[in-house]
This record gives C-alpha cells, structure tokens and sequence, in this order.
C-alpha cells in the first residue's frame, strides 16, 4: 500500500473521513502526539490498528470525541466529578476512564469494563472526527514500544506501506501523550499533558501519580517498555559534571550518544550529542524529547546517555517516560 502524506486542509480531511468510514487507518495530527485513527464502533477496523502498530490485543486503546456531549453513547455513567473534569480540560490533554456501554466493541477496550475517552484541543483532529461522523479509535501512531511520534516523517517512519494516509499538521505542540485518569478510582493511570495538581483543584484529593510506585504497571499499557530507542538507554541522575565523568568512562570502543540540555552539547567529548531544550523548559523537553530519542535512534549508537531534569511536579510526565525508555537508572 503506497501511504500518502497531505497537509492538513479541506480535501485531506475529507479524505481522511471517507477512509475511516469506509473502516480503513488514518494517521492524524492532535495536539500530544499523533494517532493512529479508526472508527471506534468497528472492531474489524479497531483490529486493523493493533496489526499496523505490533500491538498487545491486551492493551486497550483511547477513543476520541469532537465535543463533550459526544462521551455520553460510550459510557453507561457519567459521574460528577467526569462532568466538573471535561468542564475543565476538555477538548484538551485528559484522557478519562469510564465504565464503557456496549457500542464499545470488546478490542477498543481489551474486554475490561471501562473505556478510555478524551476530547482532544487539536482543530484538525476534531475535524477529522467530524467527518468521520464516529469516534476515533486511535493510539499512538508509532510500531508499538518506539517513540511516540511528534512529526509526520516519524510516523512515515514507522507506518510507510501499512496504512494509506497521513495527515500532515506540523509538529505537535505537547509532544506527550495524555494524562490518563481514572475517574472512578480517582486515581492518575498515566501522567500527561494534565497534571495530577491541576485535576485536584477540581474535584479534590486523588491518587496522584507523584506518589507512585513505577515498578507496579497502573493501566494495562504502562507494563510494556515503551518510547524505547534501538540503542540502550542508560539515565542518569546527578550534576552535569558527574555526567560528564561518567560517560567519560565508557568503552573506549563504544559509540555514545547523549540527550542533553542546550549548551551542554561540547561537553560530552567524542559523543554524538543531542540537546532538547533547556532544563529550566520542561514544556520545551517535553515537546522535544521523543523527535530527539529519534534522531539518536538514527545515529548508530552502541548506547545512549541522558541526565535526568530535577525532579519537580512540571517534569512528572517527562520522568516518567525517560525512565519507561531506560534500560538502567544510576544514582551519581
Ligand atoms: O495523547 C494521547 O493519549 C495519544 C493521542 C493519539 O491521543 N494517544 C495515546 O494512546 O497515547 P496509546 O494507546 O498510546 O495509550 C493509551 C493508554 C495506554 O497506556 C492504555 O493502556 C491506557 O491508555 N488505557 C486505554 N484504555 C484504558 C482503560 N479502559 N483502562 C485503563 N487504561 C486504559
Ligand atoms: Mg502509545
């Protein structure tokens, strides 16, 4: 299958409307990362994505609405607190998890009892669904366990000869996904574009994902490594100097690559370095890091390196998936 990619503007989107209508996979701009789209009411559709992506049929998927009103076929209740919580942040970076109804075929939601719904800010996204006349389906767009991707040459990357379209909207201005919440458990799944502080001046105390423990998975897709580069990755938290003194002592023979902060690109001798923004930035890392794991991933590296931002609750989202990438963590 040849896969087109167009800017998106009238035609595209009607385009993207006919494919998914007719129960084909469109990769679509949001405003977190891109996605991989089918209508959500067609499982032999909704099939069709966990193939493309190499996806663990145990791994439930997110469907995306136009407007709020539109979670309501999807869901057997609507509790206040999801009201007070889509009167806040949507359209916008919240995903939440409600008990599903049964227009939910049973792959969207992997047989569990919920399902993922958000409404996501991205005009173009919101188009897409509207022409589609359906709810979206749609993971991230990359091979399942790579990086998400925040352009449309990544997902040509991973998705060139699967699926027939793409829709080309620039790059993504989060550039990480979702903050998942589970509204009955009041408990943050995944965190994202929403902080756990931000859904708590709305509906009071909750299980926050601050206080959580990485190594026990909280929804079905956080138990598989994930956002993962071909060459290991090694995180590091400590000083900049430390760093340096310790990628300094690699293999003579290894070729290193580092993700590091802007202006520290010459510090890291012989290195192939990569900086995503500035530390004090965490929105700039964030909508910098996975384009960055993919320029290493490009590079042929033996192994990668990158000292972690100071743990504060605005890098939250981007801790928790350096540390999903990493294959080991060391304490300078
Ligand atoms: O920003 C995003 O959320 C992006 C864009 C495309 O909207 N989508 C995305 O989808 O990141 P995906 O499939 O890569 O991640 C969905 C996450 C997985 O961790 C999955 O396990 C979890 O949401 N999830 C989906 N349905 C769930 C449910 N019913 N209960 C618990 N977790 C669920
Ligand atoms: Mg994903």
């Amino acid at each position: 299958m040849k896969t087109l990619i167009l800017n998106a503007d009238e035609s595209s989107i009607a385009l993207a409307g006919k494919i998914i209508r007719e129960g084909g996979l469109v990769a679509i701009p949001t405003e977190t990362v891109y996605g991989l789209a089918a209508n959500a009411l067609d499982k032999d559709a909704v099939g069709g994505i966990f193939r493309a992506k190499g996806r663990p049929q145990d791994n439930p998927l997110i469907v995306h609405i136009a407007s709020s009103e539109a979670v309501r076929p999807l869901v057997t209740d609507m509790p206040d607190e999801a009201l007070r919580l889509a009167d806040a942040f949507w359209p916008g970076p919240l995903t939440m998890v409600l008990p599903r109804s049964e227009l939910m075929p049973d792959n969207v939601t992997a047989g569990l009892d919920t399902v993922a719904v958000r409404c996501p800010s991205s005009g173009i996204a919101r188009e897409v669904i509207e022409e589609a006349g359906v709810p979206l389906a749609a993971p991230s767009a990359n091979i399942s366990g790579r990086p998400s991707p925040t352009e449309a040459v990544h997902v040509l990357n991973d998705m060139d000869g699967k699926i027939g379209l793409i829709i080309d909207g620039g790059r993504c201005e989060i550039g990480l996904e979702s903050t998942v919440f589970d509204v009955r458990r009041r408990c943050v799944l995944r965190p994202g574009g929403i902080s756990g502080a931000q859904i708590k001046a709305v509906i009071g105390d909750i299980d926050d994902f601050s206080r959580h423990d990485d190594s026990v998975p909280r929804s079905p897709g956080m138990k598989y490594r994930h956002y993962a580069p071909k060459a290991p990755l090694t995180v590091l938290r400590g000083s900049i100097g430390q760093a340096v003194a310790y990628v300094m002592a690699r293999p003579a023979a290894e070729r290193a690559g580092v993700l590091c902060f802007d202006g520290e690109e010459g510090l890291f001798a012989g290195a192939f370095t990569v900086p995503y923004g500035k530390e004090s930035e965490p929105a700039e890392l964030s909508r910098n890091l996975f384009g960055a794991l993919r320029t290493l991933d490009g590079a042929g590296l033996d192994h990668i390196y990158s000292r972690l931002p100071e743990n504060t609750a605005d890098v939250c989202a981007l801790l928790n998936r350096l540390n999903k990438a990493a294959d080991l963590y060391i304490e300078l």
